[in-house]
């Protein structure tokens, strides 16, 4: 079983997009999967209810609803066939109540949007993850995803340098793109959308190829 969470204390950074479009992406190459979403908004969720019956399935569990259930362990239930555990977080995570999302040997996304308050939220939770959350001693893996990438800014490169410091690998930078936005109204990753075969969704579909080839690229535990 291998469990990937996606996090940054800082809102609308793209988490539940890049954790609903893995789970797809996961869903298509045969894994069994759920998504679990830890956030009251319900995003992963409501995408989850608009997914088409015929797609590849993915399993939900309203995991911020089960937290608070007295029946909390049956509510969290993961079903056998599962092997991919996506997890939707909410924003604002930090102290305690961030290591309390994480587990030991996690696989750990940070969306970061390329602008100089997110890049500056994004270092200060970096430091966090690692001081409080212990990432490193728990032996979690940890990449940062790139998101609504318009143009190369000097706060990104500064961040980029900052990571590259850290040891922690940029492992994807998505496209700004209406196409994120069709895909979600849809319950769809972008990889699903029907497109003309152009150069720009052939190069989504390599950046979600290149996400799934790095979190499988080190055997689980
Ligand atoms: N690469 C992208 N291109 C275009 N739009 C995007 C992209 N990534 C995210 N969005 C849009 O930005 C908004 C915020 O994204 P999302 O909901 O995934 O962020 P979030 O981090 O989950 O937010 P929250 O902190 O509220 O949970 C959404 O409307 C989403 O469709
Ligand atoms: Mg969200």
């Amino acid at each position: 079983m291998r469990r990937i969470v996606v996090i940054n204390i800082k809102g609308g950074c793209g988490k539940t997009t890049i954790a609903t479009n893995i789970a797809s992406r996961y869903a298509a190459g045969g894994y069994g999967v759920a998504l679990l979403d830890y956030d009251p908004q319900g995003s992963s969720m409501n995408w989850l209810r608009q997914r088409p019956l015929e797609s590849p399935s993915v399993h939900g569990i309203a995991a911020h609803h089960a937290q608070h259930s007295v029946t909390r362990s049956f509510a969290l239930r993961v079903p056998p066939h599962v092997s991919r555990i996506v997890v939707d977080t909410p924003a604002g995570l930090k102290g305690y109540k961030l290591s309390e999302q994480l587990k030991d040997n996690d696989v750990v996304i940070i969306p970061v949007v390329p602008s100089a308050i997110d890049i500056h939220a994004s270092a200060d939770f970096m430091r966090d993850l690692l001081v409080v959350g212990k990432a490193r001693a728990r032996r979690m893996r940890l990449a940062i995803i790139g998101n609504r990438i318009r143009m190369a800014t000097p706060a990104l490169h500064s961040f980029e340098i900052f990571l590259d410091q850290l040891h922690i690998p940029v492992i994807a930078r998505l496209r700004d793109a209406g196409n994120y936005l069709l895909a979600a109204e849809q319950g769809l990753g972008v990889h699903e959308l029907e497109l003309p075969d152009i150069p720009e969704a052939q190069q989504d579909r390599l950046a979600w190829d290149a996400v799934l080839d790095w979190i499988e690229s080190e055997p689980h535990g």
